[in-house]
Parts: C-alpha cells; structure tokens; sequence
C-alpha cells in the first residue's frame, strides 16, 4: 500500500446516538453511582471504553444472517451452522454453545474443579478465576516474568512460564484436572502467546498426562500478532494460524462476545466423549437443550458469521493498528501505558501515573472516575479493586494497578479515539490532583461489579 493511514475496512451503515455530557453532570452521576463506573447509566456515558465484550458493531450480513435464524428447541440447522464455523477454525469434535464465555466456565469447572485442585493458566481473567474458586479449586497463574513488568517490550508478554508449569505440575501430580491458557491474556494487558509457548506447554502438559484448553476470546487478534511478530509466519493465512493453535488444545472455553463479533453468546468445545456428555448433562440443567445451549438460532447465526469476519486481514490489521493509534498518542504524551500495546485495548498503569495513591487506594479507580468526570470515557480498573481481595478474606496489592480503554469492535471512529487521547492528556496534566479511594461496601465475589467507594 502506497499510503501510510490506514483507514477502516467498513462503512457506517446504522448509527446509534450519543449524548453530550458536561463535567458538572457526570460528577453528579459518578456520585451517585457510589463512583462505581458500573453503576453507572450508559445514557451518561460518552465513549464507552469499558469493555470489547458484546459491545461491537455487527455487520450487515451478521444482520441478514439473524433473520436465517431457525428457533426450534432441537435439531436446528442454525447449530449446525454454528458448530461448522466453529470447527472450521477449532476442530474440536464436540461444541456446545452456551450463553456466554462464563457459563462454558462454570459447566467446565463444576466438572474438572473441586477442593484440593489446582488449575493454571498464564492468567485467569476475573470471571474464570471466580468460577475455579466457587469450586473450591485454587486458580494459578504463571505467566512469563515480562507479563509482570508493564514496561517490558517482550513480544509475548502473554506467554505461559513453562519451566513453572512444568514444576507446578510436578508438586501436584493426581491435583491439576487442566491447564488452561487466556489468548490474548486480557488481565495482563492483552498480550499474545506466541505459537512456540503453546507448543511448549503443550509439551509440557503431555509429559505430566493432563489436558491443555484455550480461553480463546481474542483468537483472531493472537493470531494476527504471531503472524506479525512470530518468525517465519509473516506469509501465512490467519485461519491457519489459529487451526495451529487449536491444534494444540484439548479443548477450549468461549466468550463469542469478543472476537466472533457477537452481542451475546459464547461456547465450549471438547474432544473427550465421556467429559462432553458431563458437560452436555450440565448445560441441560442451566443453559438449555445442546443444539442452542442458552442462545437464540439467530444468535447462532450471527456468531456464525462473525467467525468468518474475524480472521479477514484486513480487518486484523485495522483493528490492531487502530488500538496502537491510541496507545502509541499517549505514549508520546508520556502517559505510563502496559507495553506492547495489546490488541483490544490500552491499559494505562495508574500505579506509576499516581505514585502518590498507594495501592490499597486504588489508583486505577481514582484514575478511572477521573477520566470519565473529565470527558465521559468509561474506562475499567484491572487492578487491586478488581484483584485485591483474597480467597481467605485478606486484602493486598493486585500485581498491577490498570486501567484498561478497551475498545469495542467497528463501533467508534478515529476522531472519536483522538477525543479520548485528549482527555487523557488532560488527566494526567492533573495527576498529583487526584485522591485515593477508600470502599464503602463489597460483595462477597467480584467486588469491582457492585462495590460502592468514598473519595479519601
Ligand atoms: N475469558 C476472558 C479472557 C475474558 O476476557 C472474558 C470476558 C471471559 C473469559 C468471560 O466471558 O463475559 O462472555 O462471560 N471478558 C470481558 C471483558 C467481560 O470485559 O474483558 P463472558
């Protein structure tokens, strides 16, 4: 190409409206929402940053594709589209939709998990580290020593420290059910693994005789970094790509709320016959009949073609240069942010923006109101509020202390990115301005959700 912009694949088709907010107002809602940013009414937010889940844009045949829908309770041919795109990038030789990535995660973890059992992984994200514990399980996890270190430029942060495995595995043979593996890893900072680390762990897990799943969400956008950053895989196709990774799994969870492009949905997928009939039982119970597994056959459909969406070039190289257009702009405003910048979002790291707010103040949530009283974005803490509270009733420190701008599918456009970049700016122009937090109620789990705080 002989231009440097790189522009969006797309054109806008339908618009939704956004409502103009000013600083008064939005202090006003962030107080009354407990200064919880998912409290908050999205009517007053601006840009919405605070995930990439669900919150995409689907395409005009995601759309057509919803009205192919078939809704009948068993058998419909809407599964079996669903199920072919599947394996046609994830040969797996059972797939079992489910509602969302969670639910896959809590029929997977009521089977293999269980108290005096461990399952690691690189790193868990919340809701998979929260169902592993709900069973009683310990959730590990041993991603590499640069995946710690916010301003290591290693090029898959993402990957699993293998030697660690392979000793972890070691100590607790008979205890360890599964090894898991999050691509990209979202909690640190949506990093890749490279395809040399997944061969390794696979490694790895066969010598100890215990399986290896994916926690797939962003598939395409790990695939698309291998094929930029990996050696000798800068020629290759995308979908070969992530067959190469699924390859190398025994089976995975799902959230298609990610990289299928869909609003809602998600799966699991098995090679074990005798495992695939304990989950199917389990589905039953909560999800629904195997053929639709707690979504609708539109849903099916619409997953179905986002899947084909997803691994286009074109698409992969807007997506993740675009999420780079805003990490590299605050960068060169000196803005502390994890690097490399990942693929679905920019994770700013309070922690080192606001020295002055210790960690059990959470940094990442004085900074996370700040951005959005300024300018209405809605970024997320992943941090000590998210992470800080322990399975025995401690508090400490998170690893890191982010705040994560994820940014949602084809939905907001460059200008809109350049407003965000602004009010960062303006933010951090005022960092030694902003006060800690102290929490004034919390729920037992997932605490980011629901707690409510008190500036200090
Ligand atoms: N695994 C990873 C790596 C995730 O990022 C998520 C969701 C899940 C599993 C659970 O999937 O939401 O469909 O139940 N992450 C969202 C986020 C919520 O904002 O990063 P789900």
């Amino acid at each position: 190409m002989p231009f440097r912009t790189i522009i969006e694949p797309f054109r806008i088709h339908s618009v939704a409206p956004l409502r103009m907010t000013t600083e008064a107002q939005r202090r006003n809602a962030v107080q009354a929402a407990g200064f919880n940013l998912f409290s908050l009414h999205s009517d007053d937010v601006m840009i919405d940053l605070l995930t990439d889940s669900g919150t995409g844009a689907m395409s005009r045949d995601q759309w057509a594709a919803i009205q192919h829908g078939d809704e009948s309770y068993a058998g419909s041919p809407s599964y079996e589209i669903f199920r072919d795109a599947v394996q046609s990038l994830f040969p797996f030789k059972h797939v079992i939709p489910t509602h969302q990535g969670r639910a896959a995660e809590k029929i997977i973890f009521t089977v293999l998990g269980g108290s005096g059992r461990s399952i690691p992984s690189n790193t868990h994200f919340d809701t998979t580290r929260a169902n592993i514990e709900y069973t009683g399980a310990a959730a590990v996890d041993l991603v590499i020593a640069e995946g710690r270190d916010p301003a290591s430029l290693h090029p898959f942060k993402g990957n699993m420290d293998t030697a660690a495995l392979d000793a972890f595995l070691a100590a607790n043979r008979g205890a360890v059910p599964a090894v898991f593996i999050t691509i990209t890893n979202n909690s640190g900072g949506g990093q890749p693994v490279s395809l040399a680390n997944l061969r390794e762990t696979r490694a790895v897990c066969q010598r100890h005789g215990v399986p290896l799943f994916l926690d797939a969400c962003r598939f395409a956008e790990n695939a698309w970094f291998i094929r930029e950053r990996e050696p000798g895989q800068q020629e290759r196709n995308v979908a070969d790509i992530v067959r190469d990774m699924a390859s190398l799994a025994d089976g995975m969870t799902m959230s298609a709320k990610k990289d299928p492009m869909g609003n809602i949905g998600g799966w699991l997928a098995v090679n074990d016959d005798a495992l695939a009939e304990q989950c199917r039982n389990l589905l039953i119970l909560t999800e629904g009949f195997p053929t639709y597994g707690g979504l609708a056959g539109r849903d099916l459909e619409a997953l179905a073609q986002g899947l084909k969406e997803v691994v286009d070039h074109d698409y992969l190289r807007y997506r993740i240069r675009s999420t780079a257009y805003l990490g590299d702009a605050l960068l060169k405003s000196g803005i502390p942010v994890v690097q490399p910048i990942g693929g679905h979002a920019v994770y700013l790291d309070a922690r080192s923006l606001l020295k002055h707010i210790a960690p059990l103040q959470y940094p990442g949530q004085a900074l996370a109101v700040a951005l959005y009283e300024a300018g209405g974005v809605r970024g997320c803490e992943i941090g000590t509020v998210m992470f800080g509270r322990q399975a025995d009733g401690s508090e400490k420190a998170a690893t890191l202390d982010l705040v994560r701008l994820a940014i949602p599918r084809r939905t907001y456009t460059q200008s809109h990115i350049d407003y965000v970049i602004e009010v960062c700016q303006q933010v951090a122009a005022q960092a030694q301005s902003l006060r800690g937090y102290r929490i004034v109620s919390e729920p037992k789990q997932l605490r980011h959700f629901t707690a409510t705080f008190e500036p200090l």
